[in-house]
């Protein structure tokens, strides 16, 4: 048996029911892909439906302010990419062509190969694989019998993958080989319970167990922590931001360090405190008048 049909009936059986899987309307689909980046897909099904109810179309959200989007897009984190996505919006009000390919899709400022892939392959209307860290982590040990590939694969990997994409339901393989990746294929896979284990050149060795999992590839998190924080910035810009939102009048920077922190000292954090208030300011989230923000 092939290994498209052996991984579709996998997914039949296993994969899971998500909402953005149910449509093709690109600006729903587009809002499912900016939130999946960079958060899992327990939190983002809490924001998702909410979200479209509040924009449900390009031009609703095309219309929303900074305030507006950051306001329904708290807690999700990144909240720059809100305001990409609202600037995708206005942007693709003014395209008379309405793009189509996933080369159209790169047109705008904002969306990579990864999205722009995912967006034609999920409105079926090319066949193209959106390959980001999860399915190119699966296709490069099945495809290529590489347990770690990098992203230099990518080209090769599209060009091995296109005989998996040509049957009636395209789609389907990439959502697929996302399932497969977050609960069979994960860095250290479990390939004894893999639909695929016979086709794949990774597994024999995964199996054996003889593989071990190069240092370089334990990521080491490029977030900056202040001293002795517990958490990375954005998360402490994270609370500034909603600690803005949720006042009524502008708010004291004088007040804010001990708001965000039990620990905060001003001798030593007042700098950190406003360098976070400058990148807050810098994205356009908040704005400062003296010693007193709000939001933008
Ligand atoms: N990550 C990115 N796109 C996804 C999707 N459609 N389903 C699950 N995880 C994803």
């Amino acid at each position: 048996m092939k290994i498209k049909r052996k991984l579709l009936i996998w997914y039949k059986k296993n994969g899971r029911d998500l909402p953005w899987r149910k449509t093709r309307d690109p600006y729903k689909i587009l809002v499912s892909e900016v939130m999946l980046q960079q958060t899992q897909v327990p939190r983002v099904l809490l924001y998702y439906k909410k979200w479209l109810k509040r924009f449900p179309n390009w031009s609703a959200l095309a219309r929303a302010t900074n305030a507006d989007v950051i306001r329904e897009w708290a807690g999700l984190g990144y909240n720059r990419r809100a305001l990409a996505l609202r600037d995708i919006a206005k942007n693709f009000r003014y395209r008379l062509l309405k793009p189509v390919s996933s080369q159209d899709w790169q047109t705008f400022k904002g969306i990579g190969p990864y999205t722009a892939a995912a967006l034609a392959v999920f409105t079926r209307t090319e066949r193209v694989m959106p390959i980001d860290t999860n399915i190119r982590r699966v296709l490069g040990r099945l495809l290529l019998g590489n347990p770690w590939p990098d992203p230099k694969l990518d080209e090769k990997l599209q060009a091995r993958a296109e005989p998996m994409i040509r049957g009636k339901n395209f789609d389907l393989i990439p959502q697929a080989l996302f399932d497969l990746a977050t609960s069979i294929c994960k860095k250290v896979p479990d390939c004894a319970l893999c639909p695929l284990r016979n086709d794949c050149p990774a597994a024999k060795t995964f199996l054996s167990g003889t593989m071990k999992t190069p240092n370089a590839l334990i990521k080491k998190s490029n977030e900056n922590i202040h001293r002795n924080k517990k958490f990375p910035d954005r998360i402490y810009r994270g609370r500034i931001l909603r600690l803005v939102q949720e006042s009524s009048r502008a708010l004291r920077v004088s007040q804010i360090g001990s708001m965000i922190d039990t620990t905060f000292d001003s001798s030593l954090d007042q700098p950190w405190l406003e360098a976070m208030i400058g990148r807050l300011e810098a994205d356009q989230f908040i704005k400062r008048q003296g010693r007193t923000i709000r939001l933008y």
